[in-house]
């Protein structure tokens, strides 16, 4: 019964009888417009393969409502731009390299040229498609580092294309995070082809000038060129000049005969004339946009969605299964071989916003769906440590910014580090630049939201951490900070005892334990006791209610959430946690409590890992296939789909997660186990191996409970799994599901590795720091 050999599984309910996985098409299941709404911001527009360079889609004006990824449901679209963020918060980032089609002559390319939608644009995996009020259709097609605009125009009408190289999405916040445009080059030539280049900065990382390049090409012979200079939207100059630069804005209006332009684009960060070798490398004047498309289609069912394969799923779950593995992978993008200033032959991802979002779920499912780009992320962001000196925590264009908490790289190079991640990476590198965020300080980049230290890499309060152990209010969101560096510390340590580093490894390792040192055991709330808190120099606790996080902002003493949830979160001191909190009992109504006192938020990243804390208490695990299933209902593959920011995938990770049964325990092997939504699931870990997941008895929605549970076909009776259990070599997991809330669970707890000395493996005088107990 658990063990159908593969080929006579039906996958897919719909597909039943038909077809080898291999032929399957699982791009029919995905709905590119998840999460676009409802603050999701998602990009829906066509990303031709997994962290492609290319992000080509509409660009949107509602009235002040910030564009995030370009698009809005609704308003008017003012161009379509090659380079889009998906899935972000702060302020929208890129929106460059755009044209925008117009009907009949142009008079004023500075003025407004949007135009509303004649109905709701379309898309699918490699293809999107507009039609706009004045009856012109944009129909999208990319390559990796290129795109296709196929225009059709109304008939009896002058086709005509703008390029404005002075756009770029803005943002109405006021927050200090907007882009500017600081200038461009722009110049058509006699075959018709036009090249350049923007320069930009800012947005939420706060970014100095950066250049993008493009060279444009269209199918058609132009009948008119022009180029155009001017301020605001006030002309200075608008005629067949062939060039114009300079800090105004510039750009050029082609015009046409017929009703059809098919124009193709290349991007580069290096030159025009590299942006026109990846045109024409990867689009060639006879590419069809339907063979874009498919081709896309190709990609993302070979290197994604076929990854992870169900039987026995609804429609609507196969929708956000596969939605959200899309969302997974939109960024970071892959700019090996694009990165300006630097000579280095290594892997080179942009995009990464941000690893305090991805490192809690995204990054462990990232690198067991994607192990290749995964090692090549892995050497890319110890490439940025070699040429810039820090890792990020986040970056685009170019530039790490901003850090919201920890340094939490550390965390990820140590989570594929203890699962054995090798490949061409250097391991010794990746232990020094891991080394750098928890030693030097990184310059201040005197960020007017928190000038106290560095927003932009490493970890700037740590004169604090070093001499104190903890971190004063002399810093900004000084509590939340402390609760990461730790966990950023137990990173270190991981990565140092695998290498032999014994010194290292003991010093991370209670380093890793300091979080305890902003514990105020006299902290109270709701009947617990204990609880994270600022604390002076002096040693003395700030007062603070546990239920509030003040501003929860980059000036206050929690970033986005409050006392209660950073409680929880020295994940690798789990143990430890339980007995401040008062036992067993306590621990679990502590945890009750996220819930009654509407304190969990399913959409915040903190909270993410609290909901399976349970499974750390003997008989309590249900509770957690509790939780899990109330954050499923939270999701659906729709429009509004996603509880919050996609956050970069971070969001679409976790529903991954509930849907698979499992909760990685990030910096750690350890996965914690919920409940698996169907009958099979399988994923496909690369050289042959799987894990497969089935479960018999109960379901999805009203008989959930794990009643038993055999791992790699023997009995089990821990609410946790290792790497080596399941991933590692592939494995199975053979759930009974029912009604019942069974204590199953009865044997070891999951590992909390820096509570040894609660747990007996070490003395007591290894927790440092001045507490004052
Ligand atoms: C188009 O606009 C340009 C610039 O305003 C003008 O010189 C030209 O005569 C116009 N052509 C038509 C067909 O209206
Ligand atoms: C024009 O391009 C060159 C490099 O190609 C660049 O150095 C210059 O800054 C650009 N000018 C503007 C105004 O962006
Ligand atoms: C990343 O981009 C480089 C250069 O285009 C390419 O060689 C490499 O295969 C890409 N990585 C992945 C995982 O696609
Ligand atoms: C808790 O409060 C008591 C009484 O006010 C005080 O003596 C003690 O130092 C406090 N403990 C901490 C950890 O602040």
């Amino acid at each position: 019964m658990f063990f159908w050999p593969l080929s006579s599984i039906c996958f897919l309910a719909v597909l039943c009888g038909l077809a080898t996985a291999a032929n399957v098409d699982f791009t029919q299941y995905v709905n590119v417009f998840q999460g676009t709404t409802g603050g999701g911001n998602r990009f829906p527009g066509v990303v031709a393969a997994p962290f492609a360079m290319v992000k080509l889609g509409p660009d949107v004006q509602s009235g002040k409502t910030d564009a995030y990824s370009g698009y809005l449901p609704s308003g008017n679209i003012w161009g379509f731009s090659m380079m889009h963020e998906s899935g972000t918060g702060g302020a929208p980032k890129y929106g460059v390299v755009s044209q925008m089609p117009v009907l009949g002559n142009v008079s004023n390319p500075l003025g407004d040229l949007s135009q509303g939608r004649a109905t709701a644009d379309q898309a699918q995996i490699g293809y999107y498609k507009s039609s706009l009020a004045n009856g012109i259709v944009v129909e999208l097609a990319a390559t990796e580092h290129a795109g296709v605009y196929q225009y059709t125009f109304p008939e009896s009408t002058t086709p005509s294309i703008v390029v404005d190289v002075s756009h770029v999405l803005p943002s109405f916040r006021g927050l200090g995070w907007e882009q500017h445009y600081s200038g461009g080059n722009f110049s058509f030539f006699p075959d018709g082809h036009y090249e350049g280049s923007g320069t930009y900065n800012n947005g939420w990382n706060l970014s100095p000038d950066w250049i993008i390049y493009f060279c444009g090409k269209f199918d058609k012979k132009v009948a008119t060129a022009r180029s155009f200079k001017g301020v605001g939207t006030t002309l200075a100059s608008f005629d067949t000049t062939p060039s114009v630069s300079g800090s105004e804005r510039v750009g050029g209006v082609f015009t046409f005969a017929g009703t059809t332009v098919t124009s193709r684009v290349g991007i580069s960060f290096l030159s025009s004339s590299k942006a026109c070798r990846n045109l024409d490398d990867e689009i060639q004047g006879d590419t069809s946009l339907q063979s874009l498309t498919e081709k896309a289609r190709d990609i993302w069912n070979a290197e994604v969605l076929s990854k992870v394969q169900v039987s026995g799923a609804s429609d609507a779950d196969l929708q956000l299964l596969y939605s959200s593995l899309l969302g997974m992978f939109l960024i970071p993008s892959n700019r090996t071989g694009e990165n300006p200033g630097w000579s280095s032959d290594e892997p080179y991802y942009d995009d990464i916003f941000t690893l305090w979002d991805t490192h809690r779920c995204h990054t462990a499912l990232f690198h067991i769906i994607q192990p290749n780009a995964y090692e090549e992320f892995i050497r890319s962001l110890i490439g940025i440590w070699r040429n810039d000196g820090f890792m990020p925590d986040a970056r685009s264009s170019n530039y790490n910014g901003r850090v919201q908490g920890g340094s939490n790289a550390d965390n990820v190079l140590a989570d594929a580090y203890i699962k054995g991640v090798r490949g061409a990476i250097n391991w010794e590198d990746g232990f020094a630049a891991i080394q750098t965020d928890a030693e030097e300080v990184p310059p201040n980049n005197n960020d007017p939201k928190a000038p106290d230290s560095s927003t932009k890499e490493g970890r700037g309060a740590l004169p604090d951490w070093l001499t104190y152990g903890y971190i004063t209010p002399t810093y900004t969101r000084a509590v939340s900070r402390a609760i990461e560096y730790s966990a950023n510390d137990f990173g270190l340590y991981q990565v140092a005892q695998g290498l032999g580093k014994t010194d290292e490894a003991e010093t991370y390792l209670s380093r890793s334990r300091n979080w305890y040192n902003h514990w105020d055991s006299n902290a109270s709330s709701n009947g617990h006791s204990g609880f994270v808190a600022p604390r002076r120099s002096d040693g003395t606790f700030i007062s603070q209610d546990p239920l509030s996080c003040g501003g929860c902002y980059w000036g206050d003493a929690y970033y986005e959430d409050n006392p209660w949830v950073y409680s929880l979160n020295a994940i690798h001191d789990v143990a430890y946690i339980k007995e401040l909190s008062g036992g067993d009992d306590m621990f679990v109504d502590r945890l009750n409590k996220l819930w009654d006192l509407n304190i969990f938020n399913a959409g915040n990243e903190p909270s993410f890992t609290s909901p399976y804390l349970y499974n750390f208490v003997k008989g309590q695990q249900w509770r957690s296939v509790e939780r899990s299933r109330a954050i499923g209902k939270l999701y659906n593959g729709g429009t509004g789909g996603l509880p919050g920011n996609s956050d970069a995938g971070a969001m679409e990770s976790n529903i991954l997660w509930q849907m698979i049964g499992l909760w990685p325990m990030t910096g750690q092997t350890t996965f914690l186990i919920l409940s698996p939504w169907f009958p099979e699931l399988s994923i496909n870990l690369g050289t042959g191996k799987q894990l497969k997941v089935t479960s018999t008895g109960g379901n999805k929605d009203t008989a959930f409970f794990v009643q038993s549970l055999k791992v790699n076909g023997e009995q089990w009776d821990k609410a946790w799994v290792t790497w080596d259990d399941v991933f590692a070599n592939g494995g199975t997991m053979e759930f009974i599901l029912g009604q019942e809330k069974v204590d199953w669970a009865t044997g070891v707890l999951p590992p909390s590795p820096a509570s040894g000395h609660i747990l007996g493996g070490m003395s007591a005088g290894i927790r440092s720091g001045k507490d004052n107990n």
